[in-house]
């Protein structure tokens, strides 16, 4: 093959995947193939690469999101007004349903029926598992799910990813060990289910009530990743490439004795950090509450601020790739 011969087939390949998220909506991890992933890190390079040359771009000018988040949100609400801002378009911000028209019964179909009239896009966090899919079904335009209850938060997995890659240049062969609310944190549904395309080591340290869902755990096993769980982090830090530290998650459970009981299970401390690697990086999805001590962040392992940051790049690709402008 010519070099120009490989040349045509990457720009070929490339408009292909564009192709394939053109009009797309975003619900859930599963929808991806590898050469997806590879795609949307490629634009979010370029994307991350463009924010520090010239801060913002005019690519969807004309161009609106809508941001609906029936929940709270501060970094997926900020890095999506923030990306479409920096791509030239602009935003409906809807944060805090009660001043809507959702406060007076209208369903999650017909808002997004009205917000459809208006936007190009439309991000929605919900607190119920499949709202995403449902709104997906009403909304002629496509919709960005940006957290579903304890199901799925998309668009955080692919930036977790992002962040493997750019903090450890691979993610195959990596120990990754996930920390927390393993049964409630839908960023660790995604994270995980996005690892299985790749060979790694998972371990899962949580306490037992807060174990991974038993059918998402056979899921990973059956896509053939190793998967082990352990109540102890301090037992398996030392061997661990990435560890990715998750909330306990308290506005999901019913009893709060039972939050009381394992809210404090974790805390990863820099006493506890000397015994990790010294190449490897310590993840947080965010908000924090004390599951890192403050202590850590000026450790260069400290991954969680670059995280947030890699946010905002793979939104703006996100957005560029959905409305056919990657
Ligand atoms: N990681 C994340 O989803 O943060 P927010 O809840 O602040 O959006």
């Amino acid at each position: 093959m010519t070099p120009d011969t490989n040349v045509r087939k990457t720009v070929g390949l490339a408009a292909d995947r564009q192709q394939s998220f053109y009009g797309r909506d975003i619900v859930s991890v599963r929808q991806f193939t590898r050469d997806d992933l590879n795609y949307i890190f490629t634009v979010s390079d370029e994307m991350r690469s463009l924010v520090h040359r010239v801060g913002a771009t005019d690519l969807l000018k004309g161009h609106i999101l809508a941001n609906l988040f029936y929940e709270p949100s501060t970094r997926t609400f900020a890095s999506f007004a923030a990306a479409m801002q920096r791509l030239g378009g602009s935003t409906i911000p809807i944060h805090g349903v009660q001043y809507s028209s959702v406060s007076k019964g209208e369903s999650l179909p017909d808002t997004v029926r009205s917000l459809a009239c208006y936007a190009d896009v439309i991000v929605l966090r919900h607190p119920e598992v499949g709202a995403s899919e449902v709104a997906a079904r009403y909304s002629s335009k496509p919709v960005i799910s940006a957290g579903d209850g304890v199901g799925e938060h998309p668009t955080q997995g692919l930036l977790d990813l992002y962040t493997i890659y750019a903090e450890l240049g691979t993610v195959d062969e990596l120990n990754v060990t996930m920390v927390g609310d393993l049964r409630n944190g839908r960023t660790v549904h995604s994270l995980a289910r996005l690892l299985s395309m790749y060979r790694v080591n998972l371990t899962l340290v949580s306490p037992a009530i807060l174990r991974l869902p038993a059918q998402l755990k056979q899921e990973l096993v059956d896509a053939g990743l190793s998967v082990r769980e352990t109540d102890r982090v301090e037992n398996v830090i030392s061997e661990s490439d990435v560890v990715y530290v998750t909330r306990v998650q308290r506005e999901r459970f019913e009893d709060m004795h039972e939050y009381e009981a394992v809210r404090d299970s974790y805390e990863i401390t820099p006493e506890l950090m000397a015994n990790a690697k010294e190449k490897m990086a310590l993840m947080h999805p965010l908000p924090r509450v004390n599951e890192i001590h403050y202590d850590v962040d000026d450790d260069p392992r400290a991954a969680y601020f670059r995280q947030m940051e890699n946010g905002m790049y793979i939104r703006m690709a996100l957005l560029a790739a959905v409305l056919g402008k990657a």
